[in-house]
């Protein structure tokens, strides 16, 4: 069997998925190739160079992809699995890659098709749990053993993997769960909710969404994105045209402005500037750089809806554009782009002075 990284994505952005990882083995001195079925929600990526891939998926950290919502190894594709007995090949497979696991997911694409499959999963993990147990192979107190994967592309047909921790996403399938606030104004207000959880750790959320803190929020109207940092006690200004919701101009932490996000300029510095305005991402970008590189925020969160065709190349350019900006004012930064859960056509950047 060939040795692969399997990487879960959002249906539709396999190619891009496809074209990051291929960048990220070619810099690491590797070859593969990538097997990408349009709309299938993951990709298969074969690495050439025998017994590498462990080390490969131990250099990615989790925020170091944009595209892949997860990455596991993988020994390869299990076919024709035995309906009368899937789990001793699946066994065998997962032993073949670790002693240990601290945990066991068994998952599937997040696609409408594969939507079925996941009652089958649900159902299955529960005797290859027992089976891992009995075996003495899952242990949960041991955090840093890998984790087991098991991901189903039909009832008989499943990669069986391993993800480390530190270097996968802490969710299954990738996907964080959250709840939409009945109170919020919109569904946009889970983006910056998921932003936060996969950006800032525990401590950085304690310690920058503090009551008292200032917040602009460019493009805000309705107002989820200002919903969440009222939430946490953050004074907000509003940048829109449109109306924002009355509970929140109620709150007496939110100042409204009614002007051009492009030309608005901050009277005091603000702990955040977040922005989610439907524009070119360039512009976008533009606007994101110019706030730290002016100093008016400490750190932001925007978000950059991407074209129709060659959306990594998109993001690429508007990553060069905000370092090149950044370093020519002096700034020192840190800059990451994910695509969440919540993003559809889109990413979301985080831009932070370091
Ligand atoms: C996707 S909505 C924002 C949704 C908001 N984040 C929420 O959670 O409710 C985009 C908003 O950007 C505003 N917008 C577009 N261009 C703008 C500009 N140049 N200046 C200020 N606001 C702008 C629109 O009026 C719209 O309300």
């Amino acid at each position: 069997m060939e040795e692969c990284l399997i990487a879960y994505c959002r249906a539709g952005f396999e190619g891009e998925c496809a074209a990051e990882l291929q960048e990220r083995v070619i810099q690491q001195g590797l070859v593969g190739h990538a097997r990408a079925e349009p709309g299938s929600g993951y990709i298969a990526f074969t690495l050439y160079n025998a017994g590498m891939a462990e080390r490969f998926a131990q250099q990615i950290g989790s925020l170091d992809l944009i595209f892949p919502r997860q990455l596991f190894i993988s020994p390869g594709l299990l076919k024709d699995l035995p309906v009368t007995d899937r789990i001793t090949p699946l066994v065998a497979a997962l032993e073949s890659q670790a002693n240990r696991f601290s945990e066991l997911w068994v998952e599937t694409a997040d696609t409408n098709e594969a939507k079925a499959l996941l009652t089958f999963c649900r159902k299955f993990s529960k005797p290859l749990r027992k089976t891992l147990e009995q075996r003495g192979k899952l242990n949960g107190k041991n955090l840093s053993a890998p984790r087991a994967h098991i991901f189903f592309l039909s009832s008989v047909a499943a990669y069986p993997g391993v993800s480390f921790p530190h270097h996968s996403s802490p969710w299954f399938m990738g996907i964080p769960r959250l709840k939409h606030p009945a109170s919020a104004p919109s569904r946009a207000t889970l983006k910056l909710e998921e932003a936060w959880q996969v950006f800032l750790t525990p401590d950085q959320r304690r310690k920058w969404l503090q009551p008292g803190m200032k917040a602009v929020d460019l493009g805000a109207a309705p107002g989820g994105w200002t919903w969440q940092m009222v939430r946490r006690g953050i004074r907000v200004t509003a940048v829109d045209n449109g109306a924002i919701a009355p509970s929140l101009l109620e709150s007496g932490l939110v100042d409204h402005w009614q002007t051009d996000a492009f030309h608005y300029t901050p009277r005091h510095f603000a702990d955040w500037m977040v922005c989610d305005i439907v524009e070119k991402p360039r512009r976008v970008a533009q606007l994101a750089a110019k706030w730290l590189a002016n100093r008016w925020c400490r750190q932001c969160i925007f978000n950059l809806k991407l074209p129709m065709k060659k959306r990594y190349r998109e993001v690429q350019q508007c990553a060069l554009l905000i370092t090149e900006k950044l370093e020519t004012a002096g700034i020192s930064y840190e800059l990451t782009f994910k695509q969440l859960y919540h993003d559809r056509e889109e990413v979301t950047g985080y831009l932070r002075l370091s």
